[in-house]
């Protein structure tokens, strides 16, 4: 093993990086252009490779994302993905290394938040990555669904991938901004939605799109793929894998779920990314017909500037917390901080005075987004603090609403 190094890849090698980091996720290269659909979201200087000699033996990749914070502030966030290490150079302290320079680059760059979707947890919170947002897998037997008496629905219309992304992209911009949680997409990432290479259907059918039109234009869609059922079952127990719902008015979101749990020869319905707290279970006659399979972990948030990223969201309550941040992974970014809210509007600074509550800094990364509240990470002594300060802590940061991140990057 000669000297380790670490630094961007150059254009050539950007099909030796992604071989690599595929196999680093046990899967080797797929037949299309797969190096130059990836490139289209990770361009070379985004990279990072571990090299040992001229091989590649660890990789990296940060993403200019922006995501939607709670009042909907629009907050620049480096998306952190393609984390891979040759078993053959596991636990040397490549992975650590190189999220140093990942996490020192995007604070150069003045980015508040970095983010993430983990293939294992147990590895991030290390790094200051708090668990922000969940998802449930959930199935549906399509033949058991009933909306209730007075939920209206019209009929969707199918649409052809190509081009779809100049009316799938309105839709989705209107419910991202006003979704925490949800990141915004560039023409790079259609790209990367629609591509629909081979590699992406693994048994099932190519994408399918169906739209819905409210009286003002399109207000929905969803995208999905179909697996037929077998023949021993007459082909009746195929499957529908939901992809994408995106519902601006509940009539868009009744009729996508509708033509979704109506599809002939294929009544099992999956979905992993559903939205924890959900508009569709109540509009059933039997709101148990979602059978919520797990709820998983979705985005992980991770702060690296307190004061910008506690002012870029709004508050639901006025109020006062100190906050005592401990950071043993970027310890500059520990301290005590001030959060003032006054009409919604949050103000902070980093004061020299006794904290109310405590907690490591994946623990703000957690209830940033108004998703989990103090109290469970208080029970289990990640918050320490009075109870009065948990209960004014836990009031400011909760949101009305869960926040929700459909999509794995
Ligand atoms: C996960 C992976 C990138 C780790 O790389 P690595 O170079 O071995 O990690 P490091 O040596 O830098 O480890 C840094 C720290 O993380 C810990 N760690 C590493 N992998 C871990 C895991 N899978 N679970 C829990 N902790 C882990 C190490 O024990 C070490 O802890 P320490 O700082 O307390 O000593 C590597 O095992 C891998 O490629 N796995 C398969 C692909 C994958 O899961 N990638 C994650 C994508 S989201």
């Amino acid at each position: 093993m000669t000297d380790l190094t670490i630094r961007p890849i150059t254009d050539e090698e950007y099909p030796a990086f992604v071989k690599a980091f595929m196999d680093g996720f046990a899967e080797d290269i797929p037949a299309d252009d797969f190096p130059s659909y990836i490139r289209t979201n990770l361009p070379p200087e985004l990279t990072l490779a571990a090299f040992d000699g001229d091989d590649i033996v660890g990789t990296f990749g940060g993403l200019d994302l922006t995501l939607t914070v709670p009042g909907g502030a629009q907050v620049p966030m480096e998306g952190t993905t393609v984390v891979t290490v040759f078993p053959t150079h596991r636990r040397m302290g490549l992975m650590k290394r190189m999220m140093h320079m990942h996490l020192d680059n995007a604070v150069e760059a003045g980015k508040p938040l970095a983010g993430l979707w983990a293939s294992e947890s147990g590895i991030y919170e290390r790094f200051g990555y708090g668990i922000a947002t969940y998802c449930d897998a959930i199935k549906m037997d399509g033949r058991k669904v009933a909306f209730r008496d007075e939920i209206e629905v019209d009929r969707v219309r199918r649409i052809p991938v190509e081009g779809a992304s100049e009316i799938l992209g309105p839709i989705y911009d209107e419910r991202q901004r006003e979704t925490p949680g949800m990141w915004a997409r560039s023409d790079g990432w259609w790209y990367d939605i629609l591509a629909d290479l081979d590699w992406m259907k693994n048994g099932r059918t190519k994408l399918r799109i169906v739209v819905h039109d409210g009286p003002d234009g399109p207000d929905g869609y969803a995208l999905y793929r179909q697996k037929g059922g077998d023949s021993d079952d007459w082909h009746d127990n195929g499957t529908v894998h939901v992809l994408e719902v995106i519902a601006n008015t509940p009539r868009a979101t009744a009729s996508l779920w509708s033509y979704l749990t109506n599809i002939d020869l294929s009544p099992n319905v999956k979905y992993n990314n559903f939205p924890v707290d959900d508009d569709l279970g109540p509009m059933l006659k039997e709101g148990r017909r979602i059978q919520r399979v797990f709820k998983h972990e979705a985005l992980y948030v991770r702060i690296l500037d307190v004061i910008a990223a506690l002012e870029a969201r709004t508050y639901q309550h006025d109020g006062e917390i100190l906050i005592g941040l401990k950071d043993s992974f970027r310890p500059h970014t520990a301290g005590t901080y001030r959060l003032t809210s006054e009409g919604g509007v949050g103000r902070c600074a980093e004061v020299d005075e006794t904290p109310d509550v405590t907690m490591d800094v994946e623990v703000l990364g957690a209830i940033y987004l108004g998703g989990p509240g103090a109290f469970g990470y208080a029970a289990a002594s990640r918050i320490q603090g009075a109870p009065e300060a948990i209960d004014r802590l836990n009031r400011l940061f909760r949101t009305a609403r869960e926040p929700w991140c459909n999509w794995v990057f």
